[in-house]
């Protein structure tokens, strides 16, 4: 959770009103993260000190602040070097107020402040320690400590550099942690680190860059090693290549900017070149020059951070004429789902290729299970996509959700294969069990949306969903595409098993006609808002179903939960009569998804408990369905496709569902309360 924004700019001349509306619109980029504060530290009008600007509640009114103290604030001054650090909180120690906003000081004078994404754990420790020194805290923060012991250092070691004293710092820290401090004694420097958080640089030159990597330093000889001085080799910008030779010749044009953030989308519209940092990566900007170290020598820890060229479009993190994002991502899924698909699955010859795992499949079909992992959507897409899996592959399927799963300590072996499911790919519980299964030599296979994150790079290989960037909280097209990734994964397992010959090329079409189909059932928006009129002033809302459509019931149920606060479950139909029938009387809302699949006179039995009882189901079935629809008066018809992708089209009612419903109730759509997109804390 929370968004870590950094911009410094390097011989590159910005007024300084430009520079807070940069930090400003990065901070908005990455207000999915946590919207409870949010808040600035640029140097003061005069340079010498450095000023703090936080406000609690969203980025809007942090803007506004700023504006309002323009005359304070200098705004018309141009600087040509300059780093300014910013941030979006999502809660987790301390209520959502001023003083506990970030960036967090380290005294009353700002010597060193602090911008954190995560949790220290030994925070309460440090304090204590802190405490005895003398040093005062202001807020309920676990993030104080970081600046308060960073001046602590600079007391004691008045010659260490900044870096140096970042690197003392972290190593005295547990927990999770991105971090990107600033300095009112290191003007024009940014030191940048991360464990367990998110994090990465975009560099902005005017020219070509001179290369396509950072070499990693390591502890001391990073600081002995003439090569590694700055303008030395191990800095960037290195010294660009002249021609097709190797040498290297001083930089004439020193233009440089940086921009630090939690996630590649606050970046894309000022450069698309970035470097992820890995674990324990301490990234120093000084002089310009940007350089990586490393706090310890991990035995097989790369030599170098390559730029990576991002794929990313401006206008894929844009509303466009759409006045909600997570409206956007729902219309957007007839071109979600084939992106996802494009260039695996051959509808011409029934073949599907998933690169990222193509080497792997002989040691997974070797397999003595596979293990599902993830936490809420994502969890629902491997609820979605056992029963296939299981049918196609012929392997027990264990579905877990990722927290769950480490508390009981699960026993994982050697011959397991474990996919790690996260739109984010940071998604903490489910980076913990990844690591949990790695650990134990399980095959890690990871399924997300977001290249570059951590599960990404931790899984041994992977497929990646292709659904474009996700940017509202409640997950939308990420299920689709996780879905048809899973399915596609089905597939690859069966390819050679000719008594699955018919079964997989109904699949196969099943999901050619899908874009059409999904593009159907977005018709019936209108029909949904005027359900969704009936329903948004009542209490409850129960959503029954079984078999491959109990997924939706979870994952409806999940979206009416988190945007409208409206309470509401997701109930397997032939647990009814265990239990939750006991709610249903003629004023319980109950919404039944009844497809003509295996289960669909079971369903039908269900659908005679719940008229029985008195109960009015609002009903989601198939295209002319007589029968089914002559039992209630709502219902909504959807198309037919083969019985295991029918949950892409049924979850797609109850996604417009709850976004009506939110907006009806005056709900924030984009940002519900007390959540926020990437869950980076256990
Ligand atoms: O990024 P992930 O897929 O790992 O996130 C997992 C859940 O936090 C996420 O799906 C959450 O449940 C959504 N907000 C639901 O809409």
């Amino acid at each position: 959770m929370c968004g870590i924004f950094a911009y410094l700019n390097y011989l590159t001349p910005k007024k300084r009103e430009e520079i807070l509306e940069l930090l400003v619109n990065g901070l908005k980029r990455l207000e999915y993260r946590g919207y409870d504060s949010a808040g600035v530290a640029v140097d003061s009008a005069e340079a010498k000190d450095i000023s703090i600007i936080k406000k609690s509640g969203k980025v809007a009114l942090l803007a506004e602040e700023i504006k309002n103290r323009s005359d304070e604030l200098n705004m018309g001054v141009t600087v040509d070097v300059h780093c300014g650090i910013a941030h979006t909180r999502w809660a987790t120690h301390g209520v959502p107020n001023e003083i506990n906003s970030h960036p967090q000081r380290s005294d009353l004078q700002n010597s060193f402040v602090v911008v954190h994404n995560g949790i220290i754990t030994n925070y309460k420790e440090v304090k204590v320690f802190l405490e005895k020194k003398g040093h005062h805290f202001e807020s309920d923060t676990d993030t104080e400590i970081i600046a308060k012991l960073i001046y602590h250092f600079h007391q004691q070691h008045p010659n260490f550099s900044f870096r140096e004293l970042v690197e003392h710092v972290v190593q005295q820290l547990e927990g999770a942690y991105a971090l990107c401090f600033k300095s009112k004694y290191f003007p024009g420097e940014c030191v940048a680190t991360r464990r367990g958080s998110p994090l990465l640089v975009g560099i902005k030159t005017r020219t070509r860059l001179a290369t396509d990597h950072v070499p990693i330093l390591y502890g001391k000889d990073a600081d002995s090693n003439p090569e590694h001085r700055p303008h030395g080799r191990g800095e960037f910008p290195t010294l660009p290549r002249t021609g097709s030779t190797s040498e290297f010749e001083p930089l004439e044009d020193k233009q440089v900017e940086y921009f630090f953030a939690s996630d590649a989308s606050a970046i894309i519209e000022h450069t698309n070149r970035v470097i992820y940092f890995e674990d324990d990566d301490v990234a120093a900007v000084k002089n310009g020059l940007l350089s990586i170290h490393r706090i310890r020598r991990a035995g097989d820890d790369p030599q170098k951070r390559e730029i990576t060229t991002l794929k990313m479009e401006l206008q894929q993190i844009m509303k466009g004429n759409y006045d909600f994002f997570m409206q956007k991502e729902i219309f957007e899924q007839p071109e979600s789902v084939i992106n996802t698909m494009r260039g695996r699955l051959n509808f011409e010859n029934g073949t599907v290729t998933l690169g990222g795992i193509k080497d792997y499949i002989p040691e997974i079909k070797r397999c003595r299970r596979l293990m599902l992992i993830g936490c809420g959507t994502s969890y629902h897409s491997a609820i979605a996509t056992r029963q296939l899996l299981e049918e196609l592959t012929e392997l027990p399927v264990m579905v877990e959700l990722a927290s769950d799963f480490l508390d009981r300590t699960t026993p994982v072996f050697r011959d397991d294969v474990c996919f790690f499911i996260s739109q984010s790919g940071e998604t903490a519980d489910t980076l913990m069990a990844l690591r949990y299964c790695k650990l134990r030599g399980a095959l890690i296979v990871g399924i997300t949306n977001t290249v570059g994150s951590s599960i990404c790079r931790e899984s041994h290989c992977g497929v990646h969903i292709n659904a474009g960037p996700e940017i509202g909280v409640a997950s939308t097209k990420a299920y689709t595409s996780q879905f048809i990734s899973l399915v596609m994964f089905a597939l690859v397992m069966s390819e050679d098993r000719l008594s699955l010959r018919q079964r997989r090329q109904e699949i196969i079409d099943g999901l050619k006609n899908l874009q059409n189909q999904i593009r159907d059932v977005l018709k019936l928006d209108n029909k949904v808002k005027s359900l969704a009129e009936d329903l948004y002033k009542k209490k409850s809302l129960l959503i029954m179903g079984r078999g491959y459509n109990f997924a939706t019931c979870l994952e409806g149920a999940l979206k009416v939960k988190e945007l409208t606060y409206m309470h509401s479950e997701g109930i397997m139909a032939g647990e009814l009569k265990h239990g939750p029938l006991a709610l249903v009387d003629e004023t319980m809302p109950v919404m039944m998804i009844i497809m003509r699949d295996p289960v669909y006179t079971k369903c039908m039995n269900a659908l005679q408990q719940v008229t029985a009882r008195e109960g009015k189901p609002i009903l989601i079935c198939e295209e002319n369905d007589k029968e089914t629809i002559s039992y209630s008066q709502k219902y909504l018809e959807i198309p037919r496709t083969v019985d295991c992708l029918q949950g892409i089209l049924t979850v797609i009612p109850m996604q417009l569902l709850s976004f009506h419903i939110a907006v009806l109730k005056g709900c924030n759509v984009d940002c519900p309360r007390n959540l926020a997109k990437s869950v980076t804390v256990e």
